[in-house]
């Protein structure tokens, strides 16, 4: 708890809308606002504390169409919306019933967030990150990447008009590369893995104090972005939870995150409080969380990755035992796949619903297969999947498993030599 009544600003302060404090997750120690990330007395990761004014539906349904409609419930001023930002979210939550009916479930929906502006859940937590960053007096938006994060903090920073610094293990997908580089900000790849890089940023993060790394100094604004996506799934429902939701993991701030929005709508009264399940996924390359839940271990051991999931390849994740906490509290799991599945389930995806999702869509999906066959998830109960990428930033993942047809001369008897007038298309 804070000793900010709410419309109060200490002076020298950021002002960051309803948010009053940082709170330590280990503790409860709080702390002033701030570009601090770590609690001073126990090093345990800090998070934001709000003193949340009463909100309405009606008022939430008249603001912007992207995440700023949630703007009182963030660590952002409160003119964000007029700000030059990215504008991301308010993505599509499709009725999967094609899938659904392969899969032998009753009400299925995906979370499509390969609609945002750079086809990632990532431009969601940079947005705020770079509002409280901003607000911070921060002159440059830096971060460690497995891909998707770097297109969004290189194109925020681009809209936004300042510099960017951003750093990925250089074996990443091309396209990736590309779509940071085209922003024009200062890109580095690293010749080692992303835990080789978060390091050196944690390592650069202490040398350049005008530095906003999105998601090492100013992690605890960065991560309130993702409870958007929990949200947004509320009231594209109807104003309803889910009854289990299934979310792909790297460092595992998605996951946790999802289920804060959940609980803060229904503390907040806008939806009824009901029993929700949160279910992890992970690639069997890269599964330290589903190898510590598996085990029933408190901690989780890091792993050297592996896996065409590059964006989800995190061997040392940062919030790994939050995600156990929520998983077990709610009653859920986390489970892995392996390449192969993952490729299968994209394609499954694509072919029953008309969405192409990335890797981590792949692993999400494939995990979904996997707890149904195994009874984890109930296939009656109202589910939501997260689909966090687009799969046109992956294609060398699943290129050698679509076959594309040979040309044909542009006429009729060619088009007919070949086949494709057959009853067997
Ligand atoms: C497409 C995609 N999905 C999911 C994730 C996982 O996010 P988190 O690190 O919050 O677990 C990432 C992280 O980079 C990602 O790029
Ligand atoms: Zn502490």
């Amino acid at each position: 708890m804070t000793t900010q009544t709410p419309g109060t600003h200490a002076p020298g302060a950021p002002r960051l809308g309803n948010a009053t404090a940082l709170s330590c997750r280990e503790c409860g120690k709080t702390s002033a606002l701030g570009p601090q990330y770590a609690c001073d007395e126990c090093f345990g990761p800090l998070e934001v504390s709000y003193d949340f004014p009463r909100l309405t539906r009606a008022s939430v349904e008249s603001g912007p169409n992207n995440i700023w409609r949630y703007a009182p419930l963030l660590p952002v001023p409160a003119d964000i919306a007029s700000r030059p930002t990215t504008e991301p979210g308010y993505t599509r939550l499709i009725r999967a019933d094609g899938l659904a009916a392969e899969l032998g479930m009753r009400r299925l929906w995906i979370k499509d967030d390969s609609g945002n502006p750079t086809h990632s859940f990532k431009d969601r937590v940079v947005a705020v990150a770079l509002a409280a960053a901003t607000e911070m007096g921060f002159k440059v938006l830096a971060c460690p990447s497995t891909g998707n994060l770097a297109n969004a903090v290189a194109a925020a920073a681009a809209r936004a008009g300042i510099r960017s610094v951003v750093m990925v293990p250089a074996n990443l997908e091309g396209q990736k590369i590309l779509t940071t580089a085209v922003y024009g900000g200062t890109f580095v790849t690293v010749d080692g893995t992303y835990d080789d890089v978060n390091r050196l940023a944690s390592e650069l993060a202490g040398e350049h104090e005008d530095w906003a790394f999105v998601n090492v100094n100013v992690r605890p604004y960065y991560a309130e972005g993702s409870k958007t996506l929990g949200f947004e799934i509320a009231e594209q429902l109807g104003w309803r939870l889910p009854d289990q939701i299934v979310v792909p993991i790297a460092s595992g701030a998605q996951l946790v995150k999802i289920d804060k929005g959940f609980s803060e709508l229904a503390g907040l009264g806008l939806v009824e409080d009901k029993p929700w399940r949160v279910f992890g996924a992970q690639a069997t390359g890269c599964s330290p969380v589903a190898e510590a839940f598996g085990n029933g271990w408190d901690v989780v051991r890091p792993v050297k990755p592996s896996t065409i999931a590059k964006s989800l390849a995190i061997g040392n994740p940062a919030d790994g035992p939050y995600v156990l906490d929520v998983v077990r509290r709610t009653g859920g799991a986390v489970a892995d796949v392996s390449d192969p599945e993952i490729v299968d389930s994209i394609r499954l995806l694509a072919r029953t619903q008309g969405v192409f999702g990335e890797t981590a869509g792949g692993v999400t999906v494939g995990v979904l297969r996997k707890l149904l066959d195994s009874g984890q998830l109930d296939p009656d109960a109202e589910t939501v999947i997260i689909n966090s990428g687009d799969g046109l930033k992956t294609l060398d993942a699943v290129a050698p498993a679509v076959s594309v047809p040979a040309a044909i001369k542009p006429t009729v008897a060619a088009f007919q030599a070949a086949g494709f007038d057959g009853t067997d298309i």
